[in-house]
């Protein structure tokens, strides 16, 4: 029997996985690492942590299986990342992530540099501050000595890469994310590094997802137990490789991935875009097929920081009783009506990207009184996510997207409750899959693609991933909901002027 390895370096931890060439899962190990904030609005980690981890997942996989057997390894992870590399491919600060938020004025400088209009012509999206470019220039302006140093420029999963294979390379899913490729043609835009004075020797060479961008070295063999030579695949960007990974391979099928971020994705045979900027347009996994995409910064994310910040009984009684301590935080909350008795939540608590591309929003409870518990609070958490969610899904439904068919995935889709209140808010039927593995399961495929076990990709997804039950819209609460949309909307309208306003107010 054959295997596939995928591997997915995610916000919170790196994820390994080994399945046979049958798509069933044959192991998979997460090691955790720290996300350090030395600002607010700032994020960063350290590249060699994820490596650590990689290599740690590795060895635990493949332990109980002949390595000539892997096939090929896909690589997956979170988009955006700058990791800066110096002519002696070390690595020169910590790497700057997705949901940092440092880098406005470069935006500014980017936008007023190339013109709104031609980056949306050149490079399909507007400049965000999630995004690599802004991150380059950044380091240009603010660390110079640094800066000067820059051999290579990678992104977090191609970091892994260059340890596994020695090769500098990445992928069309994942450098759309960058703002320097050209996303229709599917190379880079010279034109834009050219007016951004950004050498293109700093980049990396660009596959298609499913090509093999290089093979393992004896040096990474050794350090990881893998075969020297094993074939490693392009990969994607954790969300082109998580909708992969639960079939996202035709049109009119939707994913809504509830995982660190909140991400809503659909596949497009075309390159569509959103004149407004208020979605993404980048190149899918798929060959020649590209995506449109809204991101929420803080989803899961948003929960984890309740659990982190105020459930430590909580999850001091889930240690006691070794259960998952959402599942304790997440007790009882079907009790609370739709809506929290009229308490709403504003997830942006790291700013946030789709629709509103808002670096200086701030999460805020609204509306608390005296009759509120924490449960409530609680379940105004999963209602807002679920309203950010459906911030784009309304932007898709107005550009005409097909949404005729909701996959749900990431840690998110676990709750029966949480699919219930999403169903109900995007007043549409909601489904899951059988297969949960994500981004790590979406470029283990596409790895397969490339060392020739599958013939195409859209096949072996269409035979090995199967829709399962979800949950279907409560009429009355879809009513319900749909009032509290308005006001959820307004709230942000309205304090649009104040979170910028308190983020100009020291801070130390
Ligand atoms: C996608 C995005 C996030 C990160 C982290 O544009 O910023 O989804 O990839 O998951």
């Amino acid at each position: 029997m054959k295997y596939l390895i995928g591997i997915d370096v995610g916000t919170s931890g790196t994820k390994v996985i080994l399945i046979d060439v049958n798509g069933k899962l044959i192991a998979k190990d997460l090691q955790e690492y720290a996300l350090y904030t030395p600002r607010p609005g700032w994020a960063e980690q350290q590249p060699s942590d994820w490596w650590k981890a990689a290599v740690k997942g590795i060895k635990n996989v493949i332990k109980d299986v002949n390595v000539s057997d892997v096939a090929a390894i896909g690589l997956s992870g979170q988009m955006h990342g700058l990791v800066a590399l110096d002519k002696n491919n070390r690595v020169l600060r910590p790497s700057i992530l997705w949901c940092d938020q440092r880098t406005v004025e470069q935006c500014e400088y980017i936008t007023k540099t190339i013109g709104a209009e031609r980056l949306k012509k050149l490079v399909y999206n507007p400049a965000l501050t999630g995004f690599t470019a802004g991150k380059i220039l950044w380091m240009r302006d603010n660390e110079p000595v640094l800066y000067r140093k820059i051999a290579k420029v990678l992104l977090p999963k191609d970091y892994i890469r260059f340890k596994l294979t020695g090769k500098f390379a990445t992928e069309v899913s994942d450098a759309s994310g960058m703002l320097l490729l050209d996303v229709k043609n599917r190379r880079w835009s010279k034109t834009v590094l050219k007016e951004l004075n950004i050498p293109e020797s700093m980049l990396a060479v660009c596959f298609e997802s499913e090509e093999i961008s290089g093979h393992v070295t004896s040096e990474a063999a050794k350090v990881t137990g893998l075969k020297a030579g094993t074939p490693v695949g392009g990969g994607g960007g954790d969300q082109a490789a998580s909708a992969i990974g639960c079939g996202v391979v035709e049109n009119g099928i939707i994913s809504v991935t509830i995982g660190t971020s909140g991400v809503v994705f659909a596949f497009s045979d075309i390159v569509k875009l959103d004149k407004k900027g208020r979605i993404h347009t980048f190149c899918h996994a798929v060959k020649n097929k590209w995506h449109t995409m809204g991101v929420m910064l803080s989803a899961g994310g948003a929960l984890k920081w309740f659990k982190d910040t105020l459930c430590k009984e909580e999850v001091a009684l889930a240690v006691k009783k070794k259960v998952d301590p959402y599942d304790i935080i997440l007790q009882g909350l079907e009790k609370i009506p739709p809506g929290s008795e009229n308490l709403i939540f504003l997830p942006y608590l790291s700013g946030e990207r789709s629709p509103y591309a808002d670096p200086y929003a701030r999460g805020v409870f609204m509306g608390l009184g005296q009759n509120h518990t924490k449960k409530h609070m609680t379940r105004a958490v999963l209602e807002g996510v679920a309203f950010g969610l459906r911030d784009t899904v309304e932007v898709m439904r107005s550009l005409k997207i097909p949404v005729k068919e909701i996959r749900v995935t990431g840690g998110g889709a676990r709750s029966k409750l949480w699919l219930q209140i999403l169903a109900d808010i995007l007043g549409q039927e909601v489904v899951t899959v059988n297969m949960t593995e994500g981004g790590a399961f979406g470029v283990a495929l596409l790895a397969g693609v490339g060392a020739g076990v599958y013939e195409d990709i859209s096949k072996v997804c269409k035979k090995l991933i199967k829709t399962k039950k979800g949950a279907k819209p409560n009429k009355v609460n879809a009513g319900i909901y749909n009032k509290y949309y308005k006001v959820y909307r307004k709230t942000y309208f309205n304090l649009k002027d104040e979170f910028k306003e308190l983020a100009d107010l020291p801070h130390k």
